[in-house]
């Protein structure tokens, strides 16, 4: 079992990453019925969260099946953020996650996310700020450090261990990396095997099969995994992992039925929370990753991205039910999209 503070976890558990845009709750739905033992929100801007903007606020809805969820927020200002931890505890998360690794130039570049790896000391006090504001656990994610010369997560560890935190996710890149190159774990390894560290430290950045997972549970001695894209469009891996831990064989591929069943929810969802309009709009750059290893499915999906209502989006999603009934989909690797390729990174 994985203690974060009060939080049990099962042995070795899986977590789904925080992904703005992404892991919204009709995403979380889905992952959590497929095996996701912790899941966090889009990261939430403290400016905003004070400021009462809808978009922020918005983003504060859980819900109890969910549990246990995080609540992720990012922000540069002391006072801001401690603020910000009170108006999450409010509404009860299990606990509350600081993003130290956003990487995007709106966020970094403005002294939050990974910019504030630029300054161990800043780090350190906006998170004691947090800690002492909130008697929810607090957890943090962030990155190997800003550059390649300036490699800080074996300090960056220690020193937020020692200001409370109670849990640290580690993406095996840096800042100037964004998404490109392989993430590299040996550093998260050094981190988690440092007898001064006590706290759960989970491992992220490029899992996209349980081969994978296990291979690096093993190499790196990580208390636990954190996915993110392999989840997009693809919920499964995380019991395909568990399975694979558990039992050293490969789970056969999701059924169309299968699929179909979780597009059908994740539209559900979205359609409740979103709204009619929002939700059939945004749940339509999902069914082509649901879908994905259907022959000439085109025509269905050209349909599912254009129908206006959820009802004819349902008829078509029962059609590719019963053409493809009985098919099997070949495993294939999950691709890692690289979602910030055009990201400007200065
Ligand atoms: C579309 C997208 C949005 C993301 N948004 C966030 C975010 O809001 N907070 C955060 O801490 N990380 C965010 N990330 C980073 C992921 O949590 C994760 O660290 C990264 O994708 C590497 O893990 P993976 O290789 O399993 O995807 C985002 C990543 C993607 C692809």
């Amino acid at each position: 079992m994985v203690k974060i503070d009060n939080i049990s976890l099962p042995d070795f558990p899986l977590l789904l990453a925080p992904m703005e845009d992404v892991s919204d709750p009709p995403f979380r739905a889905v992952c959590k019925d497929n095996g996701a033992d912790l899941m966090y929100t889009e990261f939430i801007s403290s400016e905003g969260l004070i400021r009462d903007a809808i978009k922020s606020r918005k983003k504060l809805d859980i819900f109890e099946y969910e549990r246990p969820v995080g609540i992720q927020i990012f922000g540069g200002d002391e006072e801001s953020l401690s603020l910000a931890a009170k108006i999450v505890e409010v509404t009860n998360p299990d606990l509350l996650d600081i993003n130290f690794g956003c990487p995007v130039k709106k966020v970094a570049l403005r002294g939050a996310g990974a910019g504030v790896l630029k300054d161990i000391d800043l780090m350190v006090r906006l998170t004691s700020a947090v800690v002492k504001s909130t008697s929810l656990p607090v957890t943090v994610k962030t990155r190997l450090g800003w550059d390649s010369n300036s490699l800080n997560i074996e300090e960056v560890a220690e020193r937020l261990q020692d200001v409370g935190i109670k849990a640290l996710a580690i993406h095996g890149r840096t800042r100037t990396q964004m998404y490109k190159g392989e993430a590299d774990w040996t550093l998260i390894g050094k981190v988690k095997n440092n007898p001064r560290i006590k706290i759960p430290i989970f491992g992220n950045g490029d899992i996209d099969s349980p081969e994978k997972a296990v291979e690096y549970k093993n190499r790196y001695g990580v208390d636990g995994i954190m996915i993110g894209r392999a989840a997009i469009g693809y919920p499964w891996i995380f019991n395909e992992i568990k399975h694979f831990v558990k039992t050293g064989e490969t789970l056969p591929s999701p059924t169309v039925e299968e699929r179909v069943n979780v597009a059908r929810k994740h539209l559900h969802k979205s359609v409740e929370w979103k709204g009619p309009i929002v939700g059939i709009n945004e749940m339509r750059r999902h069914y082509a990753n649901y879908l994905k290893g259907l022959p000439n499915i085109k025509e269905f999906r050209g349909r599912l991205v254009t129908l206006p209502t959820v009802e004819e989006i349902d008829a078509v999603l029962d059609e590719v039910v019963k053409a493809y009934s009985g098919f099997s989909i070949e495993k294939t690797p999950i691709e890692l999209v690289n979602y910030h390729e055009n990201c400007p990174v200065n």
